[in-house]
């Protein structure tokens, strides 16, 4: 695991979308998992910015969620397609026909969605944040590691700290169908991005606990090509040593 500490939030959002330009740039066709959540909007603003005044295009791109709520009307600003489509998709030259989301009709196999992405050739980089609880997309405290896509009832605590999402917490949904952490393990490259001292003491927990299910980011420390990328406050808990740490703390 290589761990990059950056000044704060802004140095994130520019660290994470050169990364992300500089896949679109050297290939013909790239497959993206891609992440929600407040953590990934500045970076999604960036790549906006980038492509409105660079030569940034995402025709190459084709993009899978990580996840999806269940139970929300398919107008509702806060599914997650309809937050990725107003922060990104609707505002580039993606194709939105190679925008996938987990299914969440009832009755289908959720795990249909490992195989459109095993079809697509399998995710080149997977984009992550993390939950206060250290969940990776919505695989919950005690999700088996081998887990594919499915559906979850979500967490107490993620229920509350997604609320500012909603008018109020009876708003968020119980359910949701999200990769698993064996889909998740399958990409080639992961990047996970934490901002901010609400995810300092996750950070601390996936890099130092015990690898456990009772903590399911600790299962990217089984993985071969993971890029952590913290602001300050998220990274103060970091120790000296065990990870190669870079730190950015200049202009980025
Ligand atoms: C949410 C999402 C995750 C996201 C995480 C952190 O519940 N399911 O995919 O990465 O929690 O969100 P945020 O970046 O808003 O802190």
């Amino acid at each position: 695991m290589q761990v990059v500490v950056v000044n704060e939030k802004e140095a994130l959002s520019t660290y994470i979308a050169r990364d992300f330009m500089n896949y679109v740039s050297g290939h013909n066709r790239v497959v993206f998992g891609l992440a929600t959540g407040s953590t990934f909007t500045g970076v999604y603003k960036k790549l906006v910015h980038q492509h409105q005044n660079s030569n940034l295009s995402f025709k190459p791109v084709m993009t899978f969620n990580l996840d999806e709520y269940m139970d929300l009307e398919s107008n509702h600003p806060q599914t997650y397609r309809n937050v990725m489509n107003r922060n990104l998709f609707d505002c580039v030259d993606i194709d939105k026909r190679n925008t996938f989301f987990p299914p969440i009709k009832k009755n289908i196999r959720f795990s249909v969605y490992d195989d459109m992405i095993e079809k697509a050739g399998g995710i080149d980089c997977q984009y992550l944040g993390i939950g206060v609880n250290g969940h990776i997309a919505f695989n919950e405290p005690g999700t088996s590691f081998t887990i594919k896509t499915h559906k979850v009832a979500l967490a107490d605590a993620t229920r509350e700290a997604n609320k500012r999402f909603f008018d109020s917490k009876d708003q968020v949904p119980k359910h949701a169908v999200t990769m698993g952490l064996s889909t998740i393990m399958k990409a080639r490259r992961i990047v996970l991005a934490a901002s901010g001292e609400k995810k300092a003491e996750a950070i601390r927990g996936m890099l130092y606990d015990p690898i456990s299910e009772q903590m399911p980011a600790t299962v990217l420390r089984q993985h071969s090509n993971v890029v952590v990328v913290l602001d300050r406050a998220a990274a103060q808990f970091l120790e000296e040593g065990e990870y190669d740490t870079t730190e950015i703390f200049g202009a980025c």
